[in-house]
C-alpha cells in the first residue's frame, strides 16, 4: 500500500501551536492523524493519542505511524478505535477535536465530562457545520464553571476560514 506523506496546513499548524507543550495531546476524530504526527515529530509533547471511530481509518494510520521515518522510539503514542464520548481514560493535557460538526463536539465534549474524564487544561474546538450549537453550548452557565473561551481564531483554509475555540480550565 502506497502511504501518502503527511502534511501540514496552516490551519493544523494552528491547532499545534495552540496545543500545550509538554503534557499530553489528544486529537479525537483524527482520521488521516497527520495533527498528531507532525505534533510527534516535534517532540514538544509527553504524549500523543490518535482517536477515530472507523476501524480502516485507524489501521492505515498505524501503519503509516509505523512506517513514517520521521517517528522516533521515543516518541510515545497511543491509537484509540472507538467514539471520542466513549473515551475510558482520562484525558489530560490538551484535547483537539476537529473538523467535524458542532453537535458532535459538544456530544464528545459533554459525555466526557459527564463521565467525568475530561481533565484537560486546555480544549481547542474547530466545528466545520452547525457553529451555533457548540456557542450555544460553550455559553451554558454549567459549562462556563469549568471552561471559558481564551481566544476564537479565524484560520484561513482555501478560500474560507474554519473557527477554532481556545477553551482554558477555570
Ligand atoms: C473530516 S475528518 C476530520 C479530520 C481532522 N480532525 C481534521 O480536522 O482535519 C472527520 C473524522 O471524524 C471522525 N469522527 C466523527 N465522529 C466521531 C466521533 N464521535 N468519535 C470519533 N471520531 C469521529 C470520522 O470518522 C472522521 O475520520
Amino acid at each position: 500500500m502506497r502511504l501518502p506523506n503527511p502534511k501540514l496546513t496552516a490551519r493544523m499548524k494552528h491547532f499545534i501551536d495552540n496545543a500545550l507543550k509538554g503534557q499530553p495531546l489528544w486529537d479525537i476524530c483524527c482520521d488521516h492523524g497527520y495533527v498528531g504526527i507532525k505534533a510527534l515529530e516535534t517532540s514538544q509533547f509527553s504524549e500523543v493519542h490518535f482517536v477515530d471511530q472507523v476501524p480502516h481509518i485507524m489501521e492505515r494510520l498505524e501503519t503509516l505511524i509505523k512506517q513514517y521515518w520521521r517517528i522516533k522510539p521515543e516518541h510515545k503514542y497511543s491509537l484509540h478505535l472507538l467514539s471520542g464520548e466513549e473515551l475510558e481514560m482520562d484525558v489530560h493535557g490538551t484535547m483537539l477535536v476537529a473538523g467535524v460538526g458542532g453537535l458532535t463536539i459538544k456530544t464528545i465534549v459533554s459525555a466526557l465530562i459527564e463521565n467525568k474524564k475530561l481533565h484537560a487544561k486546555r480544549l481547542l474546538l474547530s466545528p466545520h457545520t452547525d457553529e451555533k450549537v457548540l456557542i450555544q453550548y460553550l455559553d451554558d452557565a454549567d459549562f462556563q464553571k469549568i471552561y471559558g473561551v481564551t481566544e476564537k481564531i479565524l484560520m484561513p483554509e482555501g478560500k474560507r476560514f474554519r473557527p477554532l475555540y481556545i477553551l482554558d480550565l477555570k
